[in-house]
């Protein structure tokens, strides 16, 4: 179908009536500069003489007379019964050597000006390598829950009868607080299930975990500070802080952890520190209670902030979770990251913090400045939540993952034996595979993807040298098929690899 040439590009034809120059040849250059530019391209449909007359307030003949010019030059053509189109390109004599009709942009011949932040931005950033994309992957990719499994059909009826039930209060919100009878759901939720000390105007709500990361890197990092990051530590988290300006002072982690110890050690005056405790991203390990207590205690009297980021807690398939390590600060130092992106869907866009009292309004105004809140949805999460179908979720889901990393682990001895060694993990989505020492993560990483299998490399998630190499390994999206098949292609990639 041939496209019409929007209201848009013709406002953007500007005549002079007090120039010199006649107005149909004015015209004629400003149709003529559209067609070169791009603006219109070949196979627009031009409004009649008469609408375009009407619309730039010009006489009929006045325009007869451009487009005669135009069609002469072979820029237009008519088509009986149809219209007018732009055809430059065919045999126009001033536009035929622009025959692709790619838009004649110049290139600027001096660098655009980027800001520092831009800069930094477009620069420093870890980048998610681009072969473990999760569209073409078919199997493992990190961070993917079991979207075959969400209750669509009971979102789409609690979605549309919101849209049914047009609250004004809901539906002309320009409020910067958000939707009360969720903040009240979660805040109940939060403390029964993970312990967390809060009431619910604490309780802000996020586009995501992602969105929580980049409003406190704004309102508590400036340029040149040091913040500890866990050695390896999530992208996400990585980015936001960097973007900010942040020095990264990466703290290792091990068996029970961040070592506070060599945090302590490495920058005693850090202005804040991001943890990942009840299931560290992406080693799986949980922050034991000693350190918690040894991190809380360093954040008081440094006058320090901690970013508690729960991403996937709910998931916990061996003993009880620890509870959270906002519900053990008194000090209120620590602000705590929740997302819906495991529990429901990422699509959904929907995470929430904590933040101390005192932060509250400075939160808000930071929140303010990135877009605004709530939306239609937050209404229809409270709903979710109410209705009990968030918790029945919640519970039905935990057996579906841990069943499902049962099966990972056993198709992964079966077929990668003696290539990828994999320990059961306490809870989540997602296991490192480790392999042999000699084995390069990034070619194994990129082998697998030849074969559909998309598992980013362990080495991504360092700044420094890595301790260990491996895979890591979703599993939520993937049922016990798709886990056979996914390892099968694995050890077909896998068998190549150079040693
Ligand atoms: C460690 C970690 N934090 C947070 C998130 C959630 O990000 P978001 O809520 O922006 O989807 C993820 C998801 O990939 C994650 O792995």
């Amino acid at each position: 179908m041939a496209k019409t040439t929007s209201t848009l590009a013709l406002a953007q034809i500007v005549l002079d009536r007090r120039s010199g120059i006649p107005l149909h040849r004015q015209l004629y250059n400003a149709l003529r500069e559209a067609m070169l530019t791009g603006r219109l391209r070949a196979g627009t449909r031009l409004p009649s003489t008469r609408t375009l007359a009407q619309e730039l307030g010009l006489s009929r003949v006045t325009v007869m007379n451009a487009f005669d010019q135009l069609f002469s030059e072979g820029c237009l053509e008519g088509k009986v019964g149809s219209g007018t189109y732009v055809v430059y390109g065919r045999n126009g004599r001033v536009l035929g050597r622009l025959a692709d009709q790619k838009p004649a942009l110049r290139v600027p011949r001096r660098p655009r000006l980027l800001s520092l932040r831009g800069k930094r931005m477009g620069k420093s950033l870890a980048n998610y390598p681009k072969w473990v994309s999760s569209t073409a992957s078919f199997a493992f990719q990190p961070n993917v829950p079991a979207i075959d499994e969400f209750p669509f059909r009971i979102w789409e009826r609690l979605l549309a009868r919101r849209w049914r039930v047009a609250s004004r209060a809901l539906f002309a919100q320009r409020d910067v607080r958000d939707y009360v009878p969720l903040q009240k759901a979660l805040a109940e939720y939060l403390r029964t299930t993970r312990g967390a000390l809060c009431e619910p105007e604490q309780v802000i709500m996020t586009t995501g975990s992602q969105q929580g990361l980049d409003l406190i890197s704004r309102l508590l990092v400036d340029r040149g500070d040091a913040v500890w990051i866990e050695e390896p530590a999530y992208l996400g988290a990585r980015n936001a802080l960097l973007a900010a300006g942040a020095t990264l002072v990466p703290v290792p982690v091990d068996h029970e952890g961040l070592k506070v110890e060599e945090g302590l050690r490495r920058c005693p005056q850090a202005r804040l520190a991001y943890v990942s405790p009840s299931h560290q991203y992406p080693l799986g390990v949980t922050l034991s209670l000693a350190r918690r207590l040894q991190l809380i205690d360093w954040a008081r009297r440094a006058n320090a902030w901690i970013l508690e980021d729960d991403y996937d807690s709910e998931y916990r398939f061996v003993g009880w979770p620890l509870a959270a390590l906002q519900g053990l600060d008194r000090y209120r130092r620590v602000i705590y990251l929740g997302t819906l992106s495991k529990v429901l869907l990422p699509a959904i866009r929907l995470g929430y913090m904590i933040v101390p009292p005192d932060l509250v309004d400075a939160l808000l105004a930071t929140r303010l400045v990135t877009g605004r809140m709530p939306s239609v949805e937050q209404a229809v999460l409270a709903d979710f939540i109410a209705e009990g179908h968030f918790a029945r979720h919640i519970r039905r889901m935990r057996h579906v993952y841990a069943e499902r990393q049962e099966a990972l682990i056993e198709a992964i001895q079966r077929d990668l034996n003696g290539i990828l060694d994999i320990q059961p993990a306490a809870g989540g989505m997602h296991v490192v595979a480790c392999l042999p020492p000699d084995v390069d993560d990034q070619v194994a990483s990129q082998l697998a993807s030849t074969h559909g299998v998309g598992c980013p490399p362990l080495s991504l998630y360092y700044i420094g040298r890595p301790k260990r190499r491996g895979l890591v390994l979703g599993y939520g999206a993937c049922n016990k098929r798709v886990i056979d098949e996914g390892t099968r292609r694995m050890a077909e990639a896998l068998r190549t690899l150079p040693h």
